[in-house]
């Protein structure tokens, strides 16, 4: 655990880092599933309760977040206790897209009740999320075809978590799959302009899925039948213009704070 993370939780060293690369879905989703979890502190800077913790199972251990249900903050613009399916379920649209967007994250019971339990992924301290936000690189230009898709209401410059090695995951996503056009993000640079050719494969991968694939079954067991629908006419609408969406004109289109 490096100082950064430290100042953030309240409490513990735990086990030693992750011993369960969040490159392996399988591995990691099976640990984060069935491992015993120990609540290790909580993250001072979250607005749910979000806490930090230990999971444990046959032998293999690493560190994840876990948001219990019980301890998520009322919004008026989502419906009450839906948060941890909506990370979830953003999970799922990230790993159908192929670009390990998401930290693998389940939904389970725990300590306090059911809630989302996502694997924790190391920030390289040394990297500046700033400039990292503002740039160029294609992990970031992923991340902003990916907010599109799930309607990322909250893509803050907190929630790009680059372990190091030239990926980028990204946390938080609570407040996605609106059925209304939400999106608010950092992310900005490259509106209006032409969707990569990857992008456009993975596009359509997702509206085949959502379709006829486990995709629209498992998001129909988190999700309303609205927001499914609304989530293949987002895809659809991408694949229709081949550009980067336009922020909306009644939303603020940049989150406050934006860290
Ligand atoms: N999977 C994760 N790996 C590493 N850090 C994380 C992870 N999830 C959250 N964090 C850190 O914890 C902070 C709070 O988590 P977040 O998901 O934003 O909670 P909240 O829903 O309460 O806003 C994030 O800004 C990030 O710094
Ligand atoms: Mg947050």
């Amino acid at each position: 655990m490096t100082q950064s993370s430290r100042d953030r939780a309240t409490a513990g060293d735990g086990p030693p880092a992750s011993t369960v690369s969040p490159r392996d879905a399988a591995a990691a989703e099976t640990l984060l599933l069935g491992g015993s979890l120990t609540v290790e502190g909580r993250l001072v800077q979250a607005s749910n309760a979000t806490l930090y913790c230990s999971v444990e199972h046959d032998g293999i251990s690493a560190h994840c977040v876990y948001k219990p249900v019980a301890g998520e903050r009322p919004l008026w613009d989502f419906p009450d206790g839906t948060l941890a399916e909506r990370e979830v379920a953003a999970y799922e649209v990230s790993k159908e897209m192929g670009w390990g967007t998401v930290p693998p994250t389940v939904h389970r019971d725990g300590p306090y009740g059911p809630g989302m339990v996502q694997l924790w992924v190391e920030p390289d301290p040394d990297i500046d999320l700033v400039t990292l936000s503002r740039s160029d690189e294609d992990s970031i230009r992923r991340m902003a075809v990916f907010d599109a898709v799930v309607n990322n209401a909250d893509r803050k410059i907190g929630h790009l978590l680059p372990p190091g090695d030239g990926h980028v995951y990204g946390c938080d996503h609570g407040v996605c799959f609106s059925v209304e056009y939400k999106l608010r993000t950092v992310l900005w640079q490259w509106r209006g302009k032409p969707l990569t050719s990857e992008a456009l494969e993975a596009l359509t991968r997702v509206s085949k899925a959502l379709r006829d694939g486990s995709l629209a079954t498992r998001l129909a067991e988190l999700l309303t039948p609205e927001e499914v629908d609304a989530a293949r006419r987002r895809v659809d609408l991408m694949l229709k213009h081949r550009i980067h969406p336009y922020p909306p004109e009644d939303w603020p289109a940049i989150p406050w704070p934006p860290l």
